[in-house]
């Protein structure tokens, strides 16, 4: 198995899993840590939800982008005016100015033939990595059910359109998607039943199908293991003498009631732990049958420092 010491020297980071893991995170957390080693990093969310922007503790940044952490520029992907763009700097059109029948046109083409707003989804992001505008850019992709068919729609339309300036432009999007050298999706689950088996499915599809080498996965929100066995021992143990607890007083305070409710609270963290840990078994072993690495992130309690605590985690894990 490769490790994910280089995954940051990839010119295009796809993150994605089921929804709400923890993409938007990770993809944040991998644009700080490619920036904090010197990296110009474009960080894009193609769903427009806002999350990515909120969490670098900014409100929307839209499609043209902020710089809201050093050396990471975040954008949100907006397919209408990734169009504009496009026309107007690929297709050099110049009456872009006019939109509302130039949107009318787009909707009624996007329905048409599908794969078009994928394309200019994917597209924009692609093409930054491919100007070499940044080092890295970093994709907050849309959950597993839709990547696929963002990350598969320049094939797609590649197989309609044959020749001309357009199949140009699909042909170095789909190099740039299928180089293992410069492409890697990064695949984010929680260790819980659902997420898992979607990272399965998605190891398949993206390896497969879609010929997206997968650089790392990511588990995440994976609680501490709260006791060591001998602790566990004793905490079994305690449950048959829960009455002296409940007594028990310490220079006149009855502090029984708060010491029972710590062992309660311990044991539910014990046992939500063990479910986890067979789910992180069978990320092991996803993980291991596609020889990728498989990194750690912790639950942060804190909501204010889960960024913080995911380029910490992921950086110390890579080794970055
Ligand atoms: N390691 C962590 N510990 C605790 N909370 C976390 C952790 N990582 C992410 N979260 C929290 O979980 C929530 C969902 O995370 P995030 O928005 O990154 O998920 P997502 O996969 O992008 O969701 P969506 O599918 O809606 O886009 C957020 O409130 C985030 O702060
Ligand atoms: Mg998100």
């Amino acid at each position: 198995m490769s490790g994910a010491g280089d995954l940051l020297d990839r010119r295009l980071l796809v993150v994605t899993g089921k929804g709400g893991v923890g993409k938007t995170t990770v993809a944040a957390a991998l644009a700080t840590a490619a920036a904090a080693g010197g990296r110009r990093t474009l960080v894009c969310e193609l769903d427009g939800t806002g999350d990515l922007a909120a969490a670098f503790g900014s409100g929307p940044v839209g499609y043209r982008g902020a710089e809201l952490a050093p050396g990471v520029r975040v954008m949100e992907m907006d397919t209408e005016a990734s169009l504009r763009e496009y026309l107007r700097v690929q297709a050099r059109l110049p009456v872009v100015g006019r939109l509302a029948p130039l949107a009318r046109i787009f909707d009624f083409v996007a329905t048409a033939a599908p794969g078009v707003r994928e394309v200019l989804t994917i597209g924009k992001p692609a093409w930054e990595a491919h100007e070499r505008h940044y080092d890295l850019v970093v994709v907050d992709a849309t959950a597993t059910g839709h990547v696929i068919g963002q990350l598969d729609a320049p094939a797609a339309i590649a197989d309609l359109v044959r020749t001309g300036r357009l199949r140009q432009q699909l042909d170095w999007m789909i190099e740039l998607l299928t180089d293992p050298r410069r492409t890697a999706a990064v695949v984010v689950a929680t260790p819980e039943e659902t997420p898992v088996l979607e990272t399965v499915e998605l190891l398949a599809s993206l390896r497969g199908r879609v010929g997206v080498a997968v650089g790392a996965l990511v588990a995440t929100r994976v609680l501490p293991v709260p006791f060591t066995r001998a602790q566990e021992a004793v905490h079994a143990a305690l449950a048959d003498h829960l009455g002296k607890v409940a007594a028990l007083t310490v220079d006149g305070v009855a502090v029984g009631p708060g010491v029972e409710g710590c062992w309660r609270v311990a044991g539910h963290l014990a046992a939500r732990r063990r479910t986890q840990r067979s789910h992180l078994v069978e990320l092991a072993d996803a993980a291991g049958g596609a020889g990728v690495p498989l990194l750690f992130v912790g639950y942060e309690p804190d909501p204010d420092r889960v960024l913080d605590a995911t380029v910490e985690a992921l950086t110390a894990e890579a080794g970055w």
